[in-house]
């Protein structure tokens, strides 16, 4: 969840540091650090809440050196305050480090700390591993080495020490870590977006490995110090993408790039002819799959709500029957899994920790492992055999948008690959992969509705504290997922509710003014979403509908529609999120909050 960097080279660290650091808040923002290392001196600047709050400080001091590290955090042990804020050194001094994880052994090494008379300065299990570090003798590297056995749990590392100026170590067993290998330069990080704009030849670093990065070179070893080959790979990112490119927000310059990413999403996967789906040497060949009986998707938050979605397309194309679980309860409620089972992990970043554990269980049980993910060479993407890239691009704003709707297309291009390894593909499937084609020019359309019409949704929404969120069938994961949204940059409580079901209890909220935001496009059991929404309405309730424009039955019924283009029924849970997005945008932009930054979250959750 924190974000980490760490930079050798031959220009001024602090820069180099506060850019990566810009790049990485999303991945925690409630304090932020950095530590210099000179000879015979680590300088350590740290500051409580966004990275603002250090920046100043770093501007006020003038700190000289070429060797540093970074963070920015997601407070676990201990509040979020400057002492507790990363970098931790040890009680003399000598050694700086910043971490990402949890040491599930801090209560022991904290009293064992503490009975040998050691000044513990923050609440942090990152001082541990620093005041561990502290106690043994010789260079940083060799210390580490003899320090690990100590550290139980999850964590990536990166430490300097005083007495050598010249080497940053970085090591990982569990969160992410990449080096960057540029001009003259080393860099290492929690994820690529904080190295493009210096450089895009990368190694991602194994479970166990320890990095020594010298102004000679990077050399990787193992936890009993055997060297160990990792590969350099090269990114395809462009660095101008995990920019603001002029949007006021990065969740808004990521709605409006949806377009782009479904459609280099549907080019990546379809056939020579564009007429079908071709998913060769991605896994999900016909002799890969033959024995799958089961298909289980895995996933957190929007994620799983893609999987949602994702059942009906694979259920319907594919004709296997899909389960759909949330990561972090899947293991624990011991799954039929075995050989015949393809499981999936679907995830944004391909680092939420309860996504990766899952797949991990399911990979031991025998199954084929697969995963839908945003990330080429992060760890759901090494984990698994069989691999989808949702072509989104970095996605930096916490609220995710064009990852979930890219998700969606690629379980949809999923459901139409396992369809035609079975042999059931058909002129319909032609039609469809047309449709898809054409996904990009409707979600363009409706990006270009009035904006005036959210502004009137924004009135509606916030007359209340409360909102409903209704749809069926293949709509009511996006009712979900447009709650989901609202709450988690507005703050405004939100249910998302299969509308059917609404009769059965959540009516009793309903009352003069309360908002309902209801999915009525064209699915067969529009009418009766209707018959839901008329109970509602005759008990007070404020309607907003996102339907296709020129729906009388729908306009006349609702206060305001946000229209979408008409769309086949597999691709309305497409056309349909977006508007929700626009909505709780604007929502969030009125009520003048951190729509990209909103409290308590980060943008990918590493530990469980
Ligand atoms: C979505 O807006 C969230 N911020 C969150 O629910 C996210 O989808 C979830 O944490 C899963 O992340 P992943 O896709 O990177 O695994």
């Amino acid at each position: 969840m924190c974000g980490i960097i760490g930079y050798l080279g031959s220009h001024q660290a602090v820069p180099v540091i506060l850019d990566g650091l810009k790049r990485l808040e999303y991945r925690g923002y409630d304090s932020a650090g950095l530590a210099v290392a000179s000879p015979g001196r680590i300088h350590v600047l740290r500051a409580a809440g966004k990275l603002s709050n250090l920046e100043e400080r770093a501007w006020e001091t003038t700190l000289h050196g070429t060797l540093g590290v970074g963070h920015t955090r997601w407070a676990t042990h201990g509040a979020p305050t400057e002492e507790n804020a990363h970098p931790q050194m040890d009680a003399s001094e000598t050694v700086a480090v910043v971490h990402n994880g949890i040491l599930e052994n801090y209560a022991r090494l904290r009293h064992e700390l503490l009975d040998a008379g050691i000044p513990l300065s923050s609440d942090t299990d990152t001082e541990l591993i620093a005041q561990l570090l502290g106690r043994v003798a010789g260079p940083l590297a060799e210390r580490v080495l003899r320090v690990l056995p100590r550290l139980e749990g999850q964590y990536a590392v990166v430490a300097v020490s005083r007495d050598e100026p010249d080497t940053l170590v970085a090591f990982r067993n569990g969160p992410p870590l990449v080096l960057g290998v540029g001009e003259g330069e080393f860099l290492v990080a929690s994820d690529v977006t904080a190295l493009v704009a210096r450089t895009r030849k990368v190694i991602f670093l194994e479970n166990g490995d320890v990095a020594v990065m010298t102004r000679e070179g990077i050399r990787i070893v193992d936890a009993t110090g055997t060297p160990v080959e990792r590969e350099v790979e090269e990114l395809d990112w462009d660095p101008g993408r995990a920019e603001k490119g002029g949007y006021r927000h990065f969740m808004l310059k990521e709605i409006h790039e949806q377009p782009d990413a479904i459609r280099n999403t549907v080019l990546a996967y379809l056939d020579a002819e564009r007429t079908g789906v071709a998913l060769d040497g991605l896994g999900f060949e016909p002799e890969r799959l033959e024995g799958v009986r089961r298909i289980h998707l895995v996933a957190c938050g929007t994620s799983w709500h893609a999987c949602l979605v994702g059942k009906f397309f694979v259920e319907r194309l594919a004709g296997l029957p899909v389960e759909v679980d949330y990561a972090s309860e899947y293991r624990y409620r011991s799954p039929l899994v075995g050989s015949d089972t393809l499981v999936v992990g679907v995830t944004q970043s391909g680092e939420t920790a309860d996504t990766l554990a899952a797949m991990e269980m399911a990979a031991e049980a025998g199954a084929l492992l697969g995963t839908i993910c945003n990330v080429r060479g992060s760890s759901a993407w090494r984990a698994a055999t069989a691999r989808l890239l949702t072509q989104a691009g970095p996605e930096i704003g916490v609220a995710s948008t064009k990852a979930f709707t890219t998700q969606l297309v690629a379980l949809l291009l999923l459901g139409l690959g396992l369809r035609s390894s079975r042999g059931l593909a058909d002129r319909e499937d032609r039609e469809l992969v047309a449709a898809l084609q054409r996904l990009p020019l409707a979600v363009e359309q409706t990006l270009a509705v009035d904006q005036e019409l959210y502004g009137r949704g924004v009135e509606l929404i916030t007359a209340g504290d409360d909102s409903l969120f209704l749809g069926r069938g293949i709509l009511y994961p996006i009712a979900l997922e447009g709650a989901l949204k609202l709450k988690e940059i507005s703050y405004l409580h939100a249910e998302g509710y299969p509308a059917g079901e609404m009769k059965h209890g959540p009516i009793a909220l309903v009352q003069e003014g309360f908002p309902v935001v209801a999915l009525a496009t064209a699915i067969p059991t529009r009418d009766k979403l209707l018959g839901n929404l008329m109970e509602v309405r005759s008990r007070g309730a404020s309607l907003i509908a996102v339907a296709e424009a020129g729906a009388t039955s729908v306009t006349s019924l609702v206060d305001l529609v946000l229209p979408v283009p008409d769309v086949p029924i597999l691709l309305q849970p497409v056309v349909t999120a977006v508007p929700l997005q626009l909505l709780a945008y604007h929502v969030a932009v009125e009520l003048g909050l951190d729509v990209d930054q909103p409290r308590n979250l980060a943008k990918s959750v590493t530990v469980e």
